[in-house]
This record gives C-alpha cells, sequence and structure tokens, in this order.
C-alpha cells in the first residue's frame, strides 16, 4: 500500500443500483482480502432517511445477492460494516449538504476519494460545496460515474464544472471496462508478448471485430436508457476503450500518462463517418419482442411503455486513420436483447498469399480470438491437416489453440472490476480511468455520426429480441466481403 493510500471514502448515490450491485459487493472482496488499510472509514450518502441498522441490512443483502454462503464470511462482513456509516443528504437542501460537510471533516485524517455515483447534472454542484468547505484540496480524488455529458458540449460543461475544484490529475473518470481483468489482460497480451506485435497492423491483419452483446433488456432503467440508447450508453465508452487498448501503439511505460496519451491518439484518428457514409458504415436497430432461450420478452418500447426512436443496438464500420491501421477495418457492434451475452475482440489476419494446396483445400484466415465475458478465453485460429490419406489433395480443418484464463488461473478469485478501480483510486493511480482529453474526443467522433444520422433521416430499425440485430447490420459488413463472428 502506498503512502498516500486514501483513508476516507465518500460514496454519493449510496443507495442507488450500482452501488447496491457493484460497489458495496467490491468494498466486501477488498475488505475480506486484507486490501482496505485498517483506518478506512467508507461514509455513504444518499437522498433516503435510513437508520444506520437500516443502512447496513442493505449492505449485508447487497453482499448476500453477490456472494454465495462459500465467498462470505461472518468477520470480513461485519469489520467491512464497521467502517461504514449512512448519511442521508438532499443535494438541494441546504441543511443537510451542510450536516454531510461536517461529518466528512471530522471523518478526515488524510487522503479522500469521493465517488460520484448520483445523476452527473449534480457532479458540479457536489464538488463546488466540497470545495467551498476547504475539503477539495490536494489529497483528494474525484471518480466519476459515466455518462460523463450526453454529447460533447454537456460533458464540456461538467467537466469544467468539476475541474473548477479539482485539477485533471485529481480526477478518476470511471470506465468500469478498464476494471475488468479481461481486459487488462489485453495489454498483457499484446506488450507482454514479443509475438504479435510484428502481426499486429494493417499488413497482416485485414478487419478487427468488436462486439459487446448483451441478453438483457433495458431492466427497469428505461428512463435512463431512453435518453441514452446503445450509441451513448455502450459504444461512446466501452467500445471506443476497447478499440483504443486494440489499436494504440505501444506505450512507453504503463503509467497514467504514457497509456492515456495512445489511446488519445487512436480517438483522434478515427476516421469522421460523415452523411454520405451514414447507411454504409452505421446501422442502428432497436429490439421488438421475441424471445431469449426460448423465454417469449417483450419489446423495447412495450418494457418503456411508450414510442421511442432510441436505439438499442448500433453497428459501425470505422477507420483509423494512422500507418499502422491504414486501410483495416473495425467493425464495432453492441446491443441488447441478443441472442446470447458475450464481448470479444475478434481480429482476422489476411489470407496466405498463395495456396501451394489449391483452391479445393479451402484455407482459411488466421484469427486471434479475444474473449473477455462470460468467459475470458483466448483462442487462436489455425488451419490444420484433416487427417487422412489424402488421396484427393490434402484437406484442411480450423483448430482452436484455446486458452481458457479461468482454468488456467482457478485458483484465482474473480474480482469485480470495482475492487480493481478502487483500489487505484484509493492509491491514487488513475492508469485505468478516463482522461478528459479522451472522453471529449470520443465525443467529437460519435456527436457526428448522430448529426450523419439527423442529415440522413435515419431511423433505428427493428430486430427481433434474440437476434443478432437488423438485416442491415449483416449487410453492412458482408457488403465488403466480410461476415460477423457469431
Ligand atoms: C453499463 C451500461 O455501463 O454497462 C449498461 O450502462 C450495461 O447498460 C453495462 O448493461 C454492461 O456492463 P457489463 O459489465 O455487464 O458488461
Amino acid at each position: 500500500m502506498t503512502a498516500q493510500s486514501a483513508s476516507l471514502m465518500v460514496i454519493f448515490g449510496a443507495t442507488g443500483d450500482l452501488a447496491q450491485r457493484m460497489l458495496l459487493p467490491s468494498l466486501y472482496g477488498l475488505q475480506r482480502d486484507g486490501y482496505l488499510r485498517a483506518d478506512l472509514k467508507v461514509l455513504c450518502t444518499g437522498r433516503s432517511e435510513l437508520t444506520q441498522d437500516a443502512f447496513r441490512q442493505s449492505v449485508i443483502e447487497a453482499i448476500e445477492r453477490r456472494y454465495s454462503a462459500a465467498e462470505r464470511d461472518a468477520a470480513h462482513l461485519s469489520a467491512l460494516l464497521d467502517r461504514i456509516h449512512y448519511q442521508a443528504a438532499g443535494l438541494n437542501d441546504e441543511a443537510s449538504l451542510g450536516a454531510l460537510i461536517e461529518t466528512i471533516k471530522s471523518l478526515r485524517s488524510g487522503d479522500v476519494v469521493y465517488h460520484l455515483s448520483t445523476a452527473p447534472r449534480f457532479y458540479a454542484q457536489i464538488c463546488a460545496a466540497l470545495g467551498a468547505a476547504g475539503l477539495a484540496g490536494p489529497g483528494t480524488r474525484a471518480l466519476l460515474e459515466k455518462p460523463i455529458g450526453h454529447d460533447l458540449a454537456s460533458s464540456i460543461e461538467i467537466n469544467d464544472g468539476v475541474g473548477r475544484v479539482f485539477e485533471e490529475e485529481r480526477i478518476f473518470r470511471v470506465d468500469h471496462y478498464l476494471g475488468k481483468e479481461g481486459v487488462q489482460n489485453l495489454l498483457a497480451l499484446r506488450f507482454g508478448n514479443a509475438l504479435f506485435e510484428p502481426l499486429w497492423n494493417a499488413r497482416h491483419i485485414a478487419q478487427v471485430q468488436i462486439t459487446v452483446a448483451e441478453t438483457v433488456g433495458v431492466e427497469g432503467r428505461g428512463d435512463y436508457y431512453d435518453t441514452s440508447g446503445a450509441m451513448r450508453d455502450m459504444l461512446q465508452n466501452h467500445l471506443l476503450q476497447l478499440l483504443c487498448l486494440t489499436a494504440m501503439e505501444p506505450p512507453s511505460q504503463f503509467d497514467p500518462s504514457a497509456v492515456r496519451n495512445e489511446k488519445l491518439k487512436v480517438l483522434r484518428s478515427l476516421r469522421p463517418i460523415d452523411r454520405e457514409d451514414a447507411a454504409s458504415h452505421s446501422v442502428a436497430g432497436q429490439y421488438t419482442a421475441g424471445a431469449i432461450d426460448g423465454v417469449a420478452v417483450p419489446g423495447y418500447r412495450d418494457e418503456l411503455g411508450r414510442s421511442s426512436d432510441t436505439e438499442t443496438f448500433v453497428a459501425l464500420r470505422a477507420h483509423v486513420d494512422n500507418w499502422r491501421w491504414s486501410g483495416v477495418p473495425f467493425y464495432l457492434r453492441t446491443g441488447k436483447r441478443m441472442p446470447r451475452r458475450c464481448t470479444e475482440i475478434f481480429l482476422q489476419f489476411r489470407k496466405v498469399p498463395h495456396s501451394i494446396f489449391g483452391e479445393d483445400a479451402r484455407i482459411q484466415p488466421n484469427a486471434l480470438v479475444i474473449q473477455l465475458q462470460p468467459e475470458e478465453r483466448i483462442s487462436l485460429m489455425l488451419m490444420n491437416k484433416t487427417p487422412g490419406l489424402d488421396r484427393d489433395g490434402l484437406k484442411f480443418s480450423q483448430v482452436a489453440l484455446d486458452l481458457d484464463l479461468h482454468e488456467t488461473f482457478e485458483h484465482a478469485h474473480r474480482r469485480l472490476a470495482y475492487e480493481r478501480l478502487y483500489l487505484d483510486a484509493l492509491e491514487g493511480n488513475g492508469t485505468l480511468f478516463v482522461r478528459r482529453d479522451e472522453t471529449e474526443a470520443a465525443w467529437i467522433w460519435v456527436d457526428g455520426i448522430f448529426k450523419s444520422w439527423a442529415d440522413a433521416g435515419m431511423k433505428p430499425k427493428t430486430y427481433p429480441a434474440g437476434t443478432w440485430g437488423p438485416a442491415s447490420s449483416v449487410a453492412l459488413i458482408e457488403r465488403h466481403g466480410d461476415s460477423w463472428r457469431e
């Protein structure tokens, strides 16, 4: 543990869904494995008037939902509860906010991490209150949840508001995908092995696909989701971060500036998708009623209870215009109510330059598949001779060199993304957080696509729940002789 590790964490929005599903269980994981410093205190706040006991009960239930009985134990749970203090505060209510500020003052004994997990419109206001109370100086950090805005203009407004109080180095923007083991392993795979780098470029890679498919619908978050959609909710952040880590140049070291400088260069190299390209390079979709795993599910509009043109699926044909990737399409695709949950990066290599076995041998290009969810797995697809005496010429089969990371590291705990992110934030390491210029570069590109859609009058096409999106998503890729990996 480094010297600057924080001794107080304040979670705003602690009664919300994210806190209950991820944040509090992550603290338990860190507590259980001895990663929290002995004197760390956690001040949780939300609008609900709850007693300490009622809040602690909600913590217990959140942990029980996340961890099996075998993964929990009473001593660690009680040690975590001892650290937690709940205090209600209405952000528009000066008296309760003032009381919260007094509590923070009384609990503060060193560095502080403020995790802002409220609606982003409150970020500037919370930061201003902390700043005015002298609680936002050196040694304090602000951890911000997405969405940082709805477009470039609103993200600038939020970033300016927070930036008036916290300098950029003390602002930690969360993209929880960066906290995932599999995502960090992408960096390990690329930069811990000499094998891939010589092949990692347009000379050897023909196409890249990044898919983040979910089977869930909007899960009671319709009001938020409908103002957001797949592009803002997933593509602007998670998919673009995966794209950055796949496409970036090797940073000189694994530190916040070096890594984020390289990611930024990728975002700034994304070719704009103009109005003329909108129909051929992008598809928006919205699910209608269908079935997933044989279970009937309603359509998006039925779930929402009203009509809407929000996209629940988006597919893009993107290009990173630089020397390394010139001419290589990056197909990005994300959607709700897809047939199965799957997050993966697929790199297809170029064909052999000449087949000595003739056309009948059907030699397929090699491919590297990096699956991040639901299982972490790396597969290298190779061509192999199909055993036999080959009287009609050699036959080939595609086989996989398969690495199941859960099996290989079966004794390692499966961590929640926030365990890693919380620990890094407590210790002040921003490498796995998003810098302001990255968010803004991502918005510039995404805003351009929305403008093209509006100019071209494009609306989402429907797809039945349980399918891989509208038919035009297939056309988007097949038009170029490629096909989605499914
Ligand atoms: C969140 C989105 O950022 O990521 C959700 O707001 C989405 O809509 C979630 O379901 C997916 O995260 P994960 O970790 O389940 O892949």
